[in-house]
């Protein structure tokens, strides 16, 4: 039997750019295709981009940040394909993803994301400076005034194109003044910006330190009403997620996130995870003071393609995830130790949160599919269970016989014993006690 609870997913509201017409609904923002790109080593072709966001589409994203076009003409290929080929089809639930370009805060770099993504039914331009002392001082060389002079610029070079869909990041925001950030996001929603995306760039915000400062920008910005805050987080401390869902409590409707969490050194949020707790524990943990609806947040996307996603992924990238990964690690759905397995035989929710089903992977045939390893912690019920499963019917001498020996082999066999293996040990004749 099997009763983890079913995740939630509930229809899309419509888009608009600035708004969620549903205070319960957290946008997704994927990134795979840009800060996952910057990956050392995981350089994608145009081809393989496009074949990531249409798997994208699939899975439901929101928003799909398709590239830096400025950064190569490869790159501005691959965001202006995806922008005239995803961006303009229909998806499950009738939904246009949002096709996104990223710039740095001058003409060039905007005006190049512009012609590569204006093809697209739903184009957003997103422009960044930073924001924190230490980038101003030593990477831009800029005074504060300055910084917000070229952020406000940016945007209404950006609004003067057409582009009605502006996203503003102040780089390195977790180490920015907090009153800095105040001033500089108040003026670049006059400016026109639709979305204040709040980068933890170098992960270094505690969970409770990064929903704090979104809920303080949520109350302190001019104009913080007529947009959404988004939540950006690396992974330096492995906090990307927690920091992420500490947003969206504190009121951030985008999270900025990518299929494996892949991104710059230890990486990006990892949308399955963050997609995954939402779904499972966004009734009990999410809500935030002042909050006008539900409490229970959800996101549309579609678990069933986070396999599929997460494979395409690790394939094209050639990054492969550790075997422990949560939700897409080889092991994520695996048992191996007698008390687990014995559980698992039992009811599948007693060692499993949610089941593999939900978010696209299919049981292995073996254990009746409770996704166990026979390996050297492995109990008795479980290698008799298997062995009744493939046939044999062994009477109590000769199980205890075959289970001493399963041990002794299973001490030396790294990744456990096959169906083949198993079935050596029942008919090794040293064991046939007829
Ligand atoms: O990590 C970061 O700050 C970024 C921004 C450009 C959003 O990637």
């Amino acid at each position: 039997s099997s009763s983890a609870p079913p995740p939630l997913r509930r229809p899309r509201p419509p888009y608009e750019p600035g708004r969620i017409s549903d205070p319960d609904y957290v946008r997704v923002f994927d990134t795979t295709l840009r800060d996952g790109e910057q990956s050392p080593g995981a350089t994608l072709t145009s081809s393989e981009k496009l074949e990531i966001a249409k798997q994208l589409a699939k899975l439901g994203v929101d928003v799909i940040e398709a590239g830096f076009p400025i950064a190569s003409p490869d790159d501005f290929e691959a965001v202006k394909r995806i922008a005239d080929t995803v961006g303009n089809a229909v998806f499950e639930d009738g939904y246009v993803p949002v096709i996104c370009g990223l710039s740095r805060a001058n003409e060039k770099d905007i005006g190049r994301s512009w012609d590569a993504v204006k093809g697209a039914v739903r184009p957003r331009i997103h422009t960044f400076i930073a924001t924190s002392k230490i980038h101003m001082e030593s990477k831009l060389n800029k005074t504060p005034d300055e910084v917000v002079d070229i952020a406000v610029k940016a945007v209404e070079y950006a609004k003067s194109l057409g582009c009605d869909d502006i996203e503003f990041s102040p780089e390195d925001a977790g180490r920015s003044d907090p009153e800095f950030l105040v001033r500089i996001l108040g003026e670049v929603i006059k400016a026109g910006a639709t979305t204040l995306n709040i980068p933890d760039t170098t992960g270094w915000n505690m969970p409770w330190e990064f929903g704090g400062l979104i809920r303080q920008l949520k109350k302190t910005v001019p104009g913080a009403d007529s947009v959404i805050f988004s939540t950006h987080c690396q992974n330096d401390l492995g906090l990307s997620t927690a920091n992420s869902l500490a947003g969206a409590m504190n009121g951030a409707r985008q999270v900025e996130c990518t299929i494996n969490g892949i991104g710059e050194r230890a990486g990006n949020a990892a949308l399955e995870e963050i997609v995954m707790a939402i779904a499972l524990k966004g009734d009990e943990q999410f809500r935030e003071e002042g909050y006008q609806g539900s409490g229970r947040l959800y996101t549309a996307i579609n678990h069933v393609h986070i396999t599929a996603a997460s494979r395409m992924v690790a394939e094209y990238t050639g990054m492969t995830c550790q075997p422990h990964k949560a939700i897409v690690g080889v092991n994520a759905f695996q048992h191996e130790s007698g008390i687990h397995q014995d559980g698992m035989i039992k009811n599948k929710a007693t060692y499993e949160i949610m089941t593999p089903e939900s978010i696209g992977l299919m049981r292995g045939e073996s254990q009746s599919g409770a996704g166990i390893v026979l390996g050297k912690h492995s109990g008795r019920n479980a290698v008799s269970t298997r062995l009744k499963e493939l046939g044999y019917e062994l009477d109590k001498d000769k199980l205890n016989a075959v289970f001493a020996r399963f041990k002794e082999v299973a001490e030396k066999k790294k990744g456990g014993l096959e169906d083949d293996d198993l079935e050596a040990l029942v008919t090794d004749s040293a064991y046939n006690t007829d």
